[in-house]
């Protein structure tokens, strides 16, 4: 098999490799989901923690919020965004939440989604509409794309004049596509609607300038490409927008005797709780750093796309999108053959320790390979060695 890393790196992959920890019995292809830390951010995230448990006082009273402003400055400037438009929050889920629950709609206003949407938001943006008798629209785009118009031209023919927000992922967790982002939001102000990106797939694997992308609203978790522990999220807003924010869950935003001023002061205190995944998330992107975000993208993008290529030529199917870093990069998905794979995921895991996520679409299902630092070339040929005693055990059942 010719993987694509280049030789040289080889030893440097293996060092960062050795900062994550698996169980002997588990090949972990799903980053995507749930992206483990690697040593060093759990470590940050460990000392913080025992910051807050020891002197509480000393920690919550006059160590957080600085430590919180400052692990947001470094934050801000990893996504390309003014740290006064960014503030933690759990996960991409409750961003999400926020901004659905901040926006006013007018009854018979739409919001629209698409076919490729994550189902937890369609479920927050449906409650959204259902409070306000606004409609919730589902443009449907194709499931396979070579070009940008394929998704352009149905998201378009979905819009009305009562569209009032754009819902869309800036890399799909479905289908794995990154989405024309710059393009849509463009087009969406020109016609006067809004655009809020549900975004912790692009989180590290893309390069972020939220400034320039300028989309109205922009949630993600970093517990995914990142690395950082779980539970931290963010929501980027534009500033034209800051005074009609309301957080999802209100406590005192600050420490006493401070009043919550500006919106981002609401998120700071959410009531008494763990706030160190936070404060760990500056270690995070020192971790990338220190092996060299570009490095990084280029090494697990070479994992994705021979891992790609191999799937297609095992399984015999055609791509989801073209070979090309613009349309995928560390995750990749690739369809089953027709037939029922609901059962996959399990088998896999228990017959070769692989954890992968087996997705159905719509009649069909697709595997979804995510590959990190510690992604192996050993660890697909295992998967490769599971799905094709897959496909000679279906063979013999047919
Ligand atoms: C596209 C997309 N949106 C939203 C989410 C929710 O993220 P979280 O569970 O971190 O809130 C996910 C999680 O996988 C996702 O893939």
């Amino acid at each position: 098999m010719n993987w694509l890393h280049p030789d040289h790196r080889a030893d440097r992959l293996a060092q960062a490799a050795a900062d994550w920890r698996f169980p002997a019995d588990t090949i972990y292809l799903n980053h995507g989901s749930f992206g483990p830390a690697p040593r060093s951010v759990r470590q940050a995230r460990q000392q913080w923690q025992e910051r807050q448990d020891e002197q509480p006082m000393q920690f919550y009273v006059r160590e957080l919020e600085p430590a919180w402003l400052s692990a947001r400055e470094k934050l801000a400037t990893w996504i390309g965004a003014r740290a006064d438009d960014v503030a933690f929050v759990e996960n991409a889920t409750y961003g999400m939440n926020v901004v659905a629950q901040s926006v006013a709609l007018e009854p018979g206003d739409e919001v629209l989604l698409n076919n490729h949407e994550y189902g937890a938001v369609r479920r927050i943006w449906r409650r959204a509409c259902d409070q306000q008798g606004a409609r919730l629209v589902e443009a449907t785009l194709p499931l396979q794309v070579e070009t940008a118009d394929d998704l352009l031209a149905p998201l378009w023919s979905a819009v009305t004049e009562r569209t009032r927000v754009i819902v869309i992922s800036h890399i799909t967790s479905a289908t794995a596509i990154t989405m024309p982002v710059e393009a849509i939001v463009r087009q969406a102000h020109e016609r006067g609607i809004l655009v809020c990106i549900d975004g912790p797939h692009a989180v590290a694997q893309l390069s972020l300038n939220l400034s320039a992308l300028d989309a109205d609203f922009y949630t993600a978790s970093c517990h995914k490409w990142l690395c950082a522990p779980l539970g931290t999220g963010f929501l980027h807003v534009a500033a034209r927008h800051h005074a009609t924010i309301r957080p999802a869950l209100l406590s005192w935003g600050r420490l006493l005797p401070n009043m919550p001023e500006r919106w981002d002061e609401q998120f700071r205190w959410t009531g008494t709780r763990d706030y160190s995944p936070y404060l760990a998330v500056p270690a995070a992107i020192e971790f990338l750093e220190s092996f060299g975000v570009e490095a990084f993208r280029e090494a697990t993008h070479a994992m994705a796309r021979a891992t790609r290529r191999e799937l297609i030529s095992l399984l015999q199917q055609p791509a989801l999108v073209p070979d090309d870093p613009a349309w995928y990069g560390c995750m990749t998905e690739v369809w089953l053959p027709s037939g029922d794979w609901s059962d996959l995921q399990q088998w896999l895991r228990h017959e070769e320790g692989i954890e992968v996520p087996i997705i159905a679409l719509e009649d069909r299902w697709a595997v979804r390979v995510s590959c990190h630092l510690y992604t192996r070339p050993l660890h697909v040929e295992r998967l490769l060695r599971g799905l094709r005693r897959a496909l000679d055990r279906v063979s013999r059942m047919v």
